[in-house]
C-alpha cells in the first residue's frame, strides 16, 4: 500500500453529508479511511454543522489530507435545523440556496489548487454526495466531475425507498384502511414478510405529500450517480444487495463502516474511538464509570439516538417500563428530546418512586459515547430507536436489540432485527409502561433469550469476518480506493 502512495499521484474527493448526525458519522468514518490510504479529502459540512464538530482539529491532525470546509446551508441563524419537524425546510433550502454555492466550490476545486487552506491540493477529481442530497449530483453533472452516492440507511430500507412509485401504481399506496397489520405484497425479496406498519415512516403520509415526494425523488435520483456505497454487509443483507444491484451499473459495502475505521486507524489522540469523534454533541463519559460498577450482561441501555422526539407521556411510559423491569438501565435522554413546548415547561414534576428507582438502579446521560458503551461488557440489552447505526454498531458489539422504532428507514430496520436476522424483539408502535417492562425482562431474562443471542453471536462473528484482511467488506473498500485512483 505504501508504495502505491508513493508511486501513484493520490486524487482528491469530495465528501458532502446530509446535516444531521446520522449521516455524518458514516460519511465522516468513509473520509478517514480514504485518507489512510493517502487520498485527498475535502469535508463539506454546513457552516452550522462545522461548529458543532469539535474533534475537527484532532482529526486534520491525525489526517493530513482531511480537509475541513464549510458551506451555507441557506438558512437563517435563528432557524432551529432539527430535522423534525423541519426537514423540508432544510431540504428546500439546500436545494434553492446551498446548490449555487455548491457549483462555485466545485468550479474553484476543480480548477485550482484548494479554497483558503495553505495545504496544496491536486485539483477535485470526485464527489462523493449523501444519497438524499441529489441536487449535488446535478451539480457535479453540470460542471462536469464524476459522482458517487452513499446512502446511510440498510440496504433493506433502501429496496423499499426504491419500490415506492411500484406501491403507489399497485395502489398499496396510500393505504385504504387503518389496517396496519396487512402484508404488503410489492417489494420482491420481502412478500410476506412485510406489513403497512414496517414500511418507512413516510408511507404514512398522503402520497403527493412533500416528503414523500422528496423520497421518491431522490431514489430516482441517486441512480444518476455512477456507483453506490452503502454502510452494511454482504453477509448481512445479501438477499437485498442483489435486487438493488440491477438499479445501479457499481455497488460498494463497505461496512459496518465504524468497524472498519476503528479496526483499521487507532489514534490515542482523539477522544474515545476514531468514529465517535463525528459526534456533534459533547460525550458524558461518567456512565462508563457507573457501567464498571455493574454485572456483566445485567444493564440495558436506551438510546433514541440524535433525531427522534417523545411526548412526555411516552417518556414517562418508558420510565415507568424500565423502573419496574428491574434492570439497572443506562439512559440517552437528549436536551431536545421532547416535543416543541413540552421540553420548555419547566414545571414538570417526576413521580417519587421513578426518582427512587433511577437513583437505585439508573443512570441518565444527556449523549453517551455510544459504541464504547455498546461494547461494554455490563451491557446486556439495547432499547433502540433502529437507527441503522445505532443497529450496525449493536449487532458489531453483539447486543441483543429492542425496537421502537420511529422515524424514515427505523421501521424496516426493527422488522428485519426481530423476523430476519432474529437479533432481537421488535416493540413497533407501542410503548406503554407494562409493555416496556414485559419486553425488556423477555430481552433480558426471558425464554427467547437463548435464541436471540446465538443469532446475535453469528452476526457479530460475520460482522468482524466482513471488515477482516481478506473479508468483503475490507476487499470492497480497497477496490473502491483503487477505482478512485483510475477515474
Ligand atoms: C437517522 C436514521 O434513522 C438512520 O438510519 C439514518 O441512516 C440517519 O438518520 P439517527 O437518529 O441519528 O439516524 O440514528 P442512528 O443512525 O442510530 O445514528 C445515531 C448515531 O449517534 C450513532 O452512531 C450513535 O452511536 C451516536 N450516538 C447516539 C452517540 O454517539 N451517543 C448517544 O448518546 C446517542
Amino acid at each position: 500500500m505504501e508504495m502505491q502512495m508513493e508511486l501513484q499521484p493520490q486524487p482528491h474527493v469530495l465528501l458532502l453529508p446530509f446535516p444531521a448526525q446520522g449521516h455524518i458519522k458514516p460519511m465522516l468514518a468513509l473520509a478517514q479511511l480514504l485518507c489512510h490510504a493517502g487520498i485527498h479529502v475535502t469535508f463539506l459540512n454546513t457552516e452550522h454543522n462545522h461548529r458543532q464538530l469539535t474533534q475537527r482539529q484532532a482529526l486534520s491532525t491525525r489526517f493530513p489530507t482531511l480537509h475541513f470546509h464549510s458551506i451555507s446551508d441557506g438558512l437563517p441563524s435563528d432557524h432551529p435545523r432539527s430535522i423534525s419537524p423541519n426537514l423540508m425546510d432544510i431540504v428546500t433550502s439546500l436545494r434553492s440556496k446551498t446548490a449555487p454555492l455548491l457549483h462555485q466550490l466545485l468550479v474553484s476545486l476543480m480548477s485550482k489548487n484548494d479554497v483558503g487552506s495553505a495545504a496544496q491540493l491536486p485539483p477535485l477529481g470526485c464527489v462523493i454526495t449523501d444519497g438524499i442530497m441529489c441536487f449535488a449530483i446535478e451539480v457535479a453533472e453540470e460542471v462536469g466531475i464524476p459522482v458517487i452516492a452513499l446512502r446511510t440507511t440498510s440496504a433493506c430500507s433502501f429496496w423499499c425507498y426504491s419500490c415506492i412509485p411500484k406501491l403507489i401504481e399497485e395502489a398499496q399506496l396510500p393505504f385504504g384502511d387503518h389496517d396496519m397489520d396487512k402484508i404488503v405484497s410489492g417489494i420482491p425479496g420481502m412478500e410476506c414478510l412485510l406489513r403497512r406498519r414496517d414500511l418507512p415512516s413516510i408511507c404514512g403520509v398522503p402520497t403527493d405529500h412533500p416528503v414523500i415526494q422528496f423520497f421518491i425523488e431522490e431514489t430516482r435520483a441517486i441512480t444518476r450517480a455512477s456507483s453506490l456505497i452503502l454502510n452494511t454487509f454482504d453477509d448481512l443483507e445479501s438477499s437485498v444487495l442483489s435486487h438493488i444491484a440491477s438499479r445501479f451499473s457499481k455497488i460498494y459495502t463497505i461496512g459496518p463502516l465504524h468497524a472498519l475505521l476503528n479496526s483499521r486507524v487507532v489514534d490515542d489522540n482523539l477522544s474515545s474511538s476514531s468514529s465517535a469523534a463525528a459526534s456533534l454533541r459533547q460525550e458524558d463519559r461518567g456512565c462508563m464509570m457507573w457501567l464498571d460498577s455493574r454485572r456483566v450482561g445485567s444493564v440495558i441501555f436506551v438510546s433514541f439516538g440524535s433525531l427522534v422526539k417523545l411526548t412526555r407521556v411516552q417518556l414517562l411510559e418508558f420510565w415507568h417500563g424500565l423502573v419496574n423491569s428491574g434492570s439497572p438501565f443506562l439512559w440517552v435522554i437528549r436536551s431536545d428530546v421532547l416535543w416543541g413546548d413540552e421540553g420548555e415547561q419547566a414545571s414538570h414534576v417526576t413521580p417519587a418512586e421513578l426518582e427512587m428507582g433511577t437513583k437505585e438502579r439508573g443512570f441518565i446521560v444527556d449523549w453517551a459515547p455510544q459504541e464504547e458503551v455498546l461494547a461494554h461488557e455490563a451491557v446486556g440489552g439495547f432499547l433502540t430507536h433502529s437507527g441503522w447505526n445505532s443497529t450496525l454498531e449493536a449487532i458489531w458489539a453483539g447486543v441483543p436489540m429492542l425496537c421502537w422504532p420511529q422515524l424514515a428507514d427505523q421501521q424496516v430496520n426493527s422488522r428485519w432485527v426481530g423476523e430476519v436476522w432474529k437479533i432481537g424483539v421488535d416493540m413497533k408502535d407501542t410503548c406503554d409502561r407494562s409493555t416496556v417492562e414485559k419486553m425488556i425482562k423477555a430481552l433480558m431474562k426471558g425464554e427467547d433469550k437463548e435464541v436471540i443471542s446465538r443469532s446475535v453471536d453469528h452476526f457479530a462473528k460475520l460482522a468482524r469476518t466482513s471488515v477482516s484482511k481478506s473479508g468483503s467488506s475490507y476487499l470492497n473498500l480497497e477496490k473502491f480506493i483503487q477505482d478512485l485512483r483510475n477515474l
